[in-house]
C-alpha cells in the first residue's frame, strides 16, 4: 500500500518570514495529514530550510536541489553536508525548470541521485516532455530515457529513497492540465520501466507523483487514478489555504 504525497514546490517564492509564518501553520495540518493516512511536503528555497524545519520538525522539507560533490570549488552551489546539517533529507532532482535554466542533464541527476541515497536522503526525481515532443507523440519515448538515464544504477534498495514526478512541462504553470487518462497512462508506464530496471517489488513500492498546474478542484481526479500517488504542486501549493484545501479534497 503507498501512502499518498502531497509535496509543495515553492520554487524562488517565499521570504524566510513568509516561510516561517507558513510553517507555524503547517505544524498542524501536517499532523492533520497524517492522522488521515497522507504524507505531505514543502521545498522552500535554500535561504528558507533550516526556518521552516525549526519551525516544523516534523515536516517534511526538500531542497530543490543540490550538488553532486560533497564539498569544493562549485560556485553558487549547496552540498549535501551542509542540508543535513540543517536537518534536511529530502531533495528534488531534476525539475523541467533547472533542466531549461540550469543546464541539468539525465547525467548531472544521476550523480546527484546516487549521492544523495549514499546520504540516506530521499529523492523526488522529476521527468516530463515539452509540448513539441508531446504533440509529435515522443513522450513515451522522452520519458523512457529520462527513467532509464537519470535511475541508471539504482537497485531496488536504492529505489526505497526514490519518488518520481511526472510533470509534463507544457502543463506546469499553464494552467493546461494534463487529462487523467493521460497521468495515468504515464505514470503506469514509468512503473512499467521501473519494474523492467528493478523488478516487481520495487516497482510495486515505489511512489509516482503527477504534477503540473494541481489545483484543491482537479487533485482527487488525479489521485483518483490507480498508478498516481500523489501530486508535486506549485502555484497552488504557496498559500496555505489552498495546500489545505489540497489535502481536504482528498479525504
Ligand atoms: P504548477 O507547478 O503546479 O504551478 O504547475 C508544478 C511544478 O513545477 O512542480
Amino acid at each position: 500500500m503507498r501512502t499518498k504525497l502531497i509535496f509543495g514546490n515553492w520554487k524562488m517564492n517565499k521570504t524566510i518570514a513568509e516561510a516561517k509564518a507558513f510553517a507555524t501553520e503547517a505544524v498542524a495540518f501536517d499532523k492533520f495529514a497524517k492522522e488521515h493516512g497522507v504524507d505531505i511536503g514543502v521545498a522552500p528555497t535554500f535561504m528558507s530550510l533550516a526556518a521552516v524545519k525549526e519551525i516544523a520538525p516534523e515536516l517534511t522539507v526538500a531542497a530543490q536541489n543540490c550538488h553532486f560533490a560533497d564539498h569544493g570549488a562549485f560556485t553558487g552551489e549547496v552540498a549535501i553536508p551542509m542540508l543535513k546539517e540543517v536537518g534536511i533529507d529530502w531533495c528534488i532532482i531534476g525539475h523541467s525548470e533547472r533542466r531549461t535554466y540550469n543546464g541539468e542533464t539525465n547525467e548531472t541527476c544521476n550523480k546527484k541521485i546516487h549521492a544523495l541515497i549514499d546520504n540516506d536522503m530521499t529523492v523526488i526525481y522529476c521527468c516530463g516532455e515539452t509540448l513539441e515532443q508531446f504533440e509529435k507523440g515522443l513522450t513515451k519515448e522522452v520519458i523512457n530515457t529520462q527513467i532509464r538515464e537519470g535511475l541508471a544504477g539504482c537497485c531496488k534498495c536504492c529505489l526505497k529513497h526514490v519518488v518520481v514526478a511526472y510533470e509534463p512541462i507544457w502543463s506546469i504553470g499553464t494552467g493546461k492540465n494534463a487529462s487523467t487518462e493521460i497521468a495515468e497512462d504515464i505514470c503506469s508506464y514509468i512503473r512499467s520501466i521501473i519494474k523492467d530496471m528493478a523488478g516487481e517489488e520495487a516497482s510495486e513500492n515505489i511512489r509516482i507523483l503527477y504534477g503540473g498546474s494541481v489545483k484543491p478542484e482537479n487533485i482527487r481526479a488525479y489521485l483518483g487514478q490507480p498508478d498516481v500517488d500523489g501530486a508535486l504542486v506549485g502555484g497552488a501549493s504557496l498559500k496555505v489555504e489552498s495546500f489545505k484545501q489540497l489535502i481536504e479534497n482528498i479525504l
